[in-house]
């Protein structure tokens, strides 16, 4: 299959190839999602061929506005309205009960759906000239770290997808945050663009979901049943290095092999000068961290490191998301600086 490569003013070209059943690679402001019309189980059981996802992996729908939610779901309680005002378009998923209209395909056989609203301009115009939900999740390979560029998403695409809609670099950089609301309190099942304590302000108490901060077993079934794949993983083994900024650049100063490779806020990157070294971003600026995290991970993949150690930030805001992601992609092999082995 040739793969086209589409122009964001060419939402109508992408929405055509939705409708016909096809898959588009499409921009939003979390990374790109791997796009089809998410009603049609034929179309949807594609994404998860190119992808060589699980199928009981669910997919998110994508829809233009709150307004679209009684079409899908059931039971949509009043709280759903008000993250809707508050957060949408934006990086908030919200799982709901599923209306028998979307397809076993999409929600891999669950109750529930997935729903959220992105805020990315060409995104939006194609759902609306497509005119039906868009299922997408991200659009890497199953495994690999999300993909944030057009560029990302060829890499791993190329001649696997109809199309590919390029937007440019994603602001975000990390996938949406994603909320259960058909329980209470309501439970974060994955931090992401949407610091949880925003969720927090409109919610008041949640639930923070195991599967967020600990590796789950064979047999194990969290609610988000991504979570339990390995995740974002580079070729080479990762270890995370947790604690103040200071003393994990000691720490992995102190610990790395000649042929390792570091991931590390800028300002520590002259520690590493002789090694393979992706920089996050400053250690103070967490939203550039997010639009770094998925790059830094993928990049190590064309070198011969045998080893990656990470820098992390604290859990605060972004921090939670850019420090899961990390983390997943160590399969939660991770070292405090400050202190004790292993916590998280
Ligand atoms: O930012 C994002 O959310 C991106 C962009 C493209 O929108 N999408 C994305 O999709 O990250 P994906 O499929 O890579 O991750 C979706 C996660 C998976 O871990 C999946 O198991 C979980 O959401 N999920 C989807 N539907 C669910 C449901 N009904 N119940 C629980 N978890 C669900
Ligand atoms: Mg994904």
């Amino acid at each position: 299959m040739n793969t086209k490569r589409l122009t964001i003013a060419e939402s109508a070209a992408a929405a055509e190839i939705l409708r016909r059943g096809g898959l588009v690679a499409l921009p939003t402001e979390t990374v790109y999602g791997l796009g089809a019309n998410g009603l049609d189980a034929a179309a949807v059981r594609r994404i998860f061929e190119a992808k060589g996802r699980p199928q009981d992996n669910p997919l998110i729908l994508h829809i233009p506005d709150a307004g679209w939610l009684e079409r899908y779901c059931l039971d949509v309680p009043e709280l759903a309205y008000w993250l809707a005002a508050a957060f949408w378009p934006g990086p908030l998923t919200m799982i709901l009960r599923r209306r028998p209209i979307v397809p076993d395909a999409t929600t891999g056989g669950l109750t529930t759906v997935g729903v959220r609203c992105p805020r990315h301009e060409a995104a939006l115009a194609v759902i609306a000239a497509a005119d039906v939900p868009i299922a997408a999740p991200s659009a890497n390979t199953s495994g690999r770290p999300s993909c944030t560029t057009a560029a990302d998403v060829l890499e791993d695409m190329d001649g696997k997808v109809d199309a590919v809609l390029d937007g440019g670099p994603c602001a975000v950089g990390v996938e949406s945050t994603i909320l259960d609301l058909t329980v209470t309190p309501p439970r974060l099942l994955r931090p992401g663009g949407l610091p949880l304590e925003e969720l927090q302000r409109v919610c008041g108490t949640v639930a923070v979901d195991e599967a967020v901060t600990r590796q789950m077993g064979e047999g194990e079934h969290p609610r988000a049943p991504g979570m339990k794949y390995r995740h974002y993983a580079p070729k080479a083994p990762v270890t995370v290095v947790t604690g103040e900024a200071e003393r994990s650049a000691a720490y992995i100063r102190a610990q790395i092999t000649p042929s390792g490779g570091v991931i590390c806020f800028d300002e520590y990157a002259p520690l590493f000068a002789q090694y393979p070294v992706q920089r996050l971003g400053s250690a103070a600026d967490k939203g550039e961290q997010a639009r770094r995290v998925f790059d830094a991970l993928r990049a190590f993949d064309a070198t011969g490191v045998t080893e990656i150690w990470a820098q992390c930030p604290d859990n605060a805001g972004l921090g939670f998301a850019i420090g899961n992601r990390l983390k997943k992609a160590a399969g939660f092999h991770v070292i405090d600086a400050d202190g004790e082995e292993g916590r998280v």
